[in-house]
């Protein structure tokens, strides 16, 4: 998947826009930047040449399944800029193994593993200048699989667009302290035997509503329970999470309505390094409530403390700062990312 003819050029109004960032502001949000990856394939059929274009809007079908269906998965990876200037990409393989489950699940047709992490790595060379300095934010690589070739009725797309796209970004959730989180019993964001447990676009919509209801009043994100029985923990809008008690540290298990998360894993794997015993199962939400801290982990939102839980009318506060396990599982995690120490796990390439 060789990119043909590659228009690698920086006109005057990509640089005026570089010149403008402010990086010490980047929160999570769109910086458009210079060059996107396009590939199509028909339906069976491999990816074979890809392109790096400029970034930019897409033309589709009206009819693709993609805009009719939500035939579509996406994924999420950050570059990163080392203080001796290297670029490096965490766990691309990861991602790319996550596509072709959801594509599975979809009746799509995904890029091969080396196909994705090419693709990565010729999207994050073309923008090079866009992945922030040390210390001011990481180059946030969006990679989606849509359905874009046309079919009126239910079925899957005659052919696949396979696009990354990326963004400088610096915080997720812009809170300087913890995050306070409202356990919704009104919506749920998977069930049994649904998408839950892959990256599907068609996850993310449905939670908007609750999202915005919790953030009117004051919360700054929302935890799912499970559909089935409304008693276990699931994940946020857009992270896992964990709990910690004394030495364990608990996770609710990917069966299905949990995303795998690659930092999820990831951290799973350091805190057990540092001799935490690390559970995944089911996880009350009067555990929760028990809890002694409780920290949120994913692509965008890195390692985040939670502060505080409310659900009905009680609200439970938890550990954070300098004494919490999820600051040291964030320092250890962000000096591999960067470079501080050395990748003895092989994660970055
Ligand atoms: C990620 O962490 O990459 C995500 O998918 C979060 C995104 C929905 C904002």
């Amino acid at each position: 998947m060789a990119p043909s003819s590659s228009p690698l050029r920086t006109t005057s109004e990509t640089d005026e826009k570089y010149a403008n960032v402010k990086w010490e502001e980047l929160g999570f949000a769109l910086t458009p930047i210079d060059y996107m990856y396009v590939a199509k394939c028909r339906q069976g059929e491999s990816f074979t040449q890809g392109k790096i274009v400029p970034y930019g809007d897409i033309s589709i079908s009206p009819c693709s399944p993609i805009l009719n269906y939500g035939q579509g998965l996406f994924e999420g990876l950050k570059a990163y800029r080392t203080e001796d200037d290297r670029i490096r990409i965490f766990r691309p393989d990861q991602n790319a193994l996550r596509m072709q489950t959801g594509a599975e699940r979809l009746c799509m047709t995904p890029p091969t593993l080396e196909q994705f992490v090419e693709a990565v790595k010729q999207t994050v060379l073309a923008n090079k200048k866009w992945v922030p300095p040390p210390g001011k934010g990481t180059l946030y690589i969006r990679p989606l699989l849509l359905g874009s070739g046309a079919t009126l009725g239910v079925a899957p797309a005659p052919e696949y667009t396979f696009l990354i796209y990326a963004s400088p970004v610096g915080d997720y959730h812009k809170v300087s302290s913890g995050l306070n989180l409202k356990v919704d019993h009104k919506y749920h964001r998977a069930h049994s035997g649904g998408t839950g447990g892959v990256k599907s676009c068609t996850n993310y919509s449905p939670v908007v509503k609750s999202l915005l209801e919790a953030k009117s009043a004051g919360f700054s994100d929302v935890l799912f329970l499970d559909a089935a029985t409304g008693r276990n923990i699931e994940e946020l809008t857009a992270c896992n999470i964990f709990i910690v008690k004394g030495n364990i540290v608990s996770t609710p298990p990917t069966s299905g309505t949990i995303l795998p998360g690659v930092t999820r894993k990831s951290i799973s794997e350091l805190a057990h390094d540092i001799g935490y015993q690390v559970e995944e199962r089911d996880v009350s939400v009067d555990e929760l409530l028990e809890a002694e801290e409780v920290f949120c982990t994913g692509t965008a939102v890195v390692v985040k403390a939670v502060e505080t839980v409310t659900f009905h009318d009680k609200k439970v506060k938890y550990r954070t700062g300098e004494a919490a396990l999820s600051t040291k599982l964030h320092s250890m995690l962000t000096n591999i990312q960067m470079g501080v120490v050395e990748d003895k796990k092989g994660w970055m390439v």
